[in-house]
């Protein structure tokens, strides 16, 4: 369990919908067990980092299943907060979380990782433990998950939301999406994750302490097949997040930009994806157009961190530009640097089937 502090402890009765009403007949006649307790709980930040968003799911799984959402608004910073979810049909277990800090001086604890599946996900057992000490404020999860969250029915993504429930009920577990979400133009990452910025964006902005992290889709560069829509908006939208980002007022209070998505625009694998070419699509933009190329916008914008995932293997990259290296000094590349430095994150999960689809 979490260690409780000394803080003001609060409990939530979270009351969904009661969309089981009805039902109760239906099980006399086929006498049939039903699960009704919710399940896959998991929290988010809302619009800042003093709502919190409770997603769970219930209902018996058939064609559909219900997911409902509430947000809590308001919070008390640097607070304790014990919730559970549920209705007259059942309840969930306890949870809880601790609310942002918002002193100046708070350094926030993020665990950061993408393409974690069920299957090997090596690194799941000792995120479980070291969220439960208290260790995190927040996970990133750079997309690719479950492997994949639509298959069988959708019972993968039911199976791989009951296993990070130990972590993502307890702090918020912001994301993005990856090329295994695409199925289905992204509807079980869209359901499953409620991110700021409405349940159609595959993109959001939030103030962390002195960070603004940016998430966006790298998948908007190549499922052209949705339409080109997303990708302008998605641009769009950048641009004008990162001007705001970058008013004096605001990168004062936020010095760090960081910018996660999921395909690298660097990388050294000698695999036949992105790393084997050149001009990747999010760096330079739409084939022979160069419309929209994402390295310019986020050198233009000064942005501090880039944290990409998808190949499963650890690369860290010196601030680098247009295949130049803009270290701030010899001895000190990290301070003062000209450009972007990246963190093409990951870890080796779900080794085993990334061999067959990255
Ligand atoms: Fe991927």
């Amino acid at each position: 369990m979490v260690e409780k502090q000394k803080t003001k402890e609060r409990v939530f009765n979270v009351v969904c919908i009661h969309l089981y009403r009805e039902l109760p007949a239906l099980w006399n006649i086929y006498g049939q067990v039903f699960w009704y307790q919710p399940e896959q709980v998991h929290i988010s930040y809302g619009d800042n980092v003093y709502e919190i968003v409770v997603t769970w799911n219930g209902g018996p799984l058939k064609k559909s299943q219900y997911i409902h959402t509430v947000k809590l608004k308001d919070l008390t910073p640097d607070s304790f907060y014990v919730y559970h979810c549920g209705s007259d049909y059942g309840w969930s277990n306890l949870f809880s979380f601790r609310t942002a800090s918002n002193a100046s001086d708070w350094q926030p604890h993020l665990a950061i990782f993408g393409d974690m599946g069920n299957e090997n996900a090596q690194s799941l057992v000792r995120l479980q433990e070291e969220a439960q000490r208290g260790i995190y404020d927040a996970i990133l999860h750079v997309g690719d998950f479950a492997y994949d969250m639509d298959s069988d029915n959708a019972e993968v993504g039911d199976a791989f939301m009951r296993q990070i429930e130990s972590i993502a009920a307890y702090l918020p577990y912001m994301t993005c999406p990856g090329n295994h979400e695409e199925m289905y133009n992204f509807s079980n990452y869209r359901e499953r994750f409620n991110m700021p910025g409405g349940h159609d964006s595959y993109m959001f902005s939030i103030n962390i302490g002195p960070m603004h992290i940016i998430s966006i889709s790298t998948e908007v560069y190549y499922f052209l097949n949705y339409g080109i829509k997303p990708l302008i908006f998605q641009y769009d939208w950048l641009e004008k997040d990162l001007a705001n980002a970058n008013l004096p007022e605001n990168r004062e209070k936020q010095p760090w930009i960081i910018v996660m998505g999921h395909r690298p625009m660097y990388c050294s694998n000698l695999n036949h994806d992105d790393c084997t070419h050149y001009e990747t699509l999010t760096r330079v933009g739409l084939p022979f157009l160069h419309f929209f190329g994402l390295e310019q916008l986020l050198y233009n914008y000064a942005v501090d961190l880039e944290i990409w995932a998808h190949e499963h293997s650890y690369e860290r990259l010196w601030p680098i530009y247009n295949y130049t290296v803009y270290n701030g000094s010899y001895e000190q590349p990290y301070v003062n640097p000209q450009a972007p430095f990246i963190s093409p994150l990951v870890r080796q999960d779900a080794r085993r089937v990334e061999r067959i689809s990255q």
